[in-house]
């Protein structure tokens, strides 16, 4: 197998980059860099990849030439896309760079893939695509036409698109709603990473809607498992929820990063946010029966490794 990741400097493309090439796999991968967050930390997981024989190169995925030749040249099998703008609040910040990279972006990815037919794809999708949905938990089955945000009508129009290639051109796409992805090497603009860095600097945190607020926070190994699955399973056409069946609170997310940072938090409560959901919580039944997919870190033991990471990161 002869892999190709975008977003290979993010967090889910550096892990599963480390797992594909750790059993045997050639892995090639993109980034552009941005400076959404860190450029430094993005610039230190491409670094660790490079070290371990992955090939990272800077170009952005719209660029269909630069997709082309890397495809070309190193006679890829698989696609994996996981290149977007990513996060809610800053699609009120900056729209036109959710539209840049997650729609024409995207669109240039399907255009490669499907000059090269062989090759099976696999993309990013998000638990924000069931929106403002009322029945829980969210199963692939549920209607997901209303969402709450330009990110998720982005993710939403992703899943269309890879369809409607599907149907024209026969190439294979699979899209994994991911829920709440923690864990080392993580993002700081999401709030387990803001919030542990401001607790340890002794700042205050703001929590939306008075800490009512519960998440599918599914860890980022369990999430490797499962994006690894779906592509040696290369589906025709599906769609895959991956989130840890098992919602937890913030306030609960809070007092774990208390209890390993040793710090207290100085809380700051604020009404709900525009474009926030109450509760995310997957049904992961198709994945258990498809993809053997049983996430396995409760958040305990997954913020416990994150807060040990992101101290010695910090150093
Ligand atoms: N982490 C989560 O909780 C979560 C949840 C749901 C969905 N997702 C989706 O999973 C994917 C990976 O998320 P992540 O947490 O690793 O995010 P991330 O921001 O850490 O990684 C995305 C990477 O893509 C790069 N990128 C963005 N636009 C690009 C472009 N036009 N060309 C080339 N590179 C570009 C960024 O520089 C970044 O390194 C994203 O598609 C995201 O929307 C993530």
């Amino acid at each position: 197998m002869r892999i190709f990741i975008t977003g290979i400097a993010g967090f889910v493309g550096y892990h599963l980059a480390i797992a594909l090439s750790k059993r045997g796999n050639t892995v090639v991968g993109c980034d552009n860099f941005n400076a959404y967050y860190a450029p430094e930390l993005k610039r230190a997981r491409a670094k660790n990849l490079t070290g371990l024989g992955v090939h990272v190169f800077e170009g952005d995925i719209t660029d269909t030439i630069f997709l082309e030749k890397h495809v070309v040249d190193f006679k890829i099998t698989h696609f994996v896309n996981l290149a977007a703008q990513a996060g809610v609040r800053y699609s009120m910040v900056n729209p036109k760079s959710y539209v840049h990279s997650n729609l024409d972006g995207f669109a240039s990815v399907l255009e490669t893939v499907r000059r090269h037919p062989h090759i099976k794809l696999v993309y990013a999708s998000s638990s924000s695509v069931y929106g403002l949905n009322q029945k829980i938990p969210f199963s692939e089955i549920d209607p997901t036409d209303h969402p709450s945000n330009l990110y998720a009508a982005t993710k939403k129009a992703n899943e269309l698109m890879a369809f409607s290639y599907h149907q024209m051109y026969g190439i294979s796409v699979t899209g994994l709603r991911y829920f709440t992805v923690y864990g080392p090497w993580g993002r700081p603009d999401m709030a387990y990473f803001s919030f542990a860095q401001a607790i340890w600097e002794e700042k205050p945190i703001q929590i939306y809607n008075q800490g009512n607020m519960q998440r599918d926070f599914t860890y980022i190994d369990d999430v490797i498992r499962g994006t690894i699955a779906a592509i040696d399973l290369g589906s025709p056409c599906e769609i895959f929820n991956l989130g840890n069946n098992h919602p937890e609170s913030v306030l609960t997310l809070i007092s774990l990063i208390e209890k390993y940072t040793g710090k207290k938090a100085m809380r700051e409560l604020l009404p709900m946010q525009i474009g926030e959901v109450p509760i995310t919580y997957a049904d992961i039944s198709k994945s258990n029966k498809e993809l053997n997919f049983f996430p396995a870190t409760s958040l305990e033991e997954g913020m416990g490794k994150f807060v040990e990471w992101y101290l010695s990161f910090r150093q």
